[in-house]
């Protein structure tokens, strides 16, 4: 599985919110957020429940339109896009919902499959490309299954298989280890770490756990050893990738730093998400 070519001719920020706003009835959820995510970064995104997470990746997917400002993915304003165009470009961005969000009469290779059949893909090309998807997270034996014959954590990892299946240079997680146990998240989460060490892939990923956060930032897939390795261990071929953090509160950004700037803070509000 090849990062795409577009990632790979593209310079600059691999997403790139400018002055967002994005709101409904009751007000604005996201009042004025920018940031950016450099190519093979990781940004972990954190904020209590309703602060704007999921609006965020949805803004990133080109699923919502922000009300003023703009969002750029790989160079490419999205709002500025038709519907047309857009589906089209969503194959550069995989994204793995909130929940895992499966369609339940459907099996796990429809599942998986589903961007592709929705693009009416050659049926004979579509079948290989699932195959893969599912063996990257190791159930190619589930094909057959619906997801309610699955564990909650296999159905997490249908979710990311169905997420690479146009094997996009930038995915989406949003909150991919809630609701999982500690020894499933850390599976999904070495999951993650794969995707982006093997493929480089550039991720923003919405969490409630900092530990999650922790291990994106200091941990690296070996690609030699086949395992997670702490970073410090392997200072020869140190990660490529870096993670920061962006807390959002109140519709604005309120911290964005790196993992050691977040622990070094005094702020009694950030202190809160440290213990
Ligand atoms: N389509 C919509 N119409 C009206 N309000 C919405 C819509 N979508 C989201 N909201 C509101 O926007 C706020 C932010 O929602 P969002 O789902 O992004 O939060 P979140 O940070 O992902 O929370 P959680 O941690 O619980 O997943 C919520 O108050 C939600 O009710
Ligand atoms: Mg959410």
């Amino acid at each position: 599985m090849a990062a795409s070519v577009s990632m790979d001719s593209h310079e600059g920020p691999a997403i790139e919110f400018n002055s967002v706003r994005i709101g409904f009835e009751e007000g604005d959820i996201l009042s004025n957020i920018s940031f950016r995510v450099m190519p093979r970064e990781t940004i972990v995104l954190l904020g209590e429940t309703g602060t704007g997470k999921t609006l965020s990746l949805k803004l990133a997917a080109g699923l919502l339109k922000a009300n003023s400002g703009s969002v750029r993915v790989l160079g490419k304003n999205l709002s500025e896009m038709s519907e047309r165009e857009l589906l089209g470009f969503r194959r550069e961005i995989g994204f793995v919902f909130q929940e895992g969000a499966l369609f339940d009469s459907m099996t796990v290779a429809e599942n998986v499959a589903y961007r592709l059949l929705e693009e009416k893909a050659d049926p004979d090309a579509i079948e290989p490309q699932v195959l893969e998807a599912l063996r990257f997270v190791e159930l190619e034996h589930t094909t057959e299954l619906v997801p309610s014959e699955l564990s909650g954590g296999m159905r997490r990892r249908v979710s990311i298989a169905r997420a690479l299946i146009t094997r996009p240079p930038i995915v989406l997680y949003d909150s991919p280890t809630a609701g999982l146990d500690p020894v499933t998240s850390q599976t999904i989460i070495t999951l993650i770490l794969r995707l982006r060490d093997s493929y480089g892939v550039t991720a923003l990923l919405a969490t409630h756990r900092l530990q999650d956060g922790f291990a994106l930032a200091n941990f690296h897939f070996d690609r030699n050893s086949n395992r997670v390795l702490p970073n410090s261990s392997n200072g020869s071929s140190a990660p490529v990738s870096s993670t920061r953090f962006l807390v959002l509160r109140d519709g604005g950004i309120y911290f964005e730093g790196s993992p050691e700037q977040l622990v070094a803070s005094n702020d009694p509000y950030l202190k809160r998400f440290l213990v």
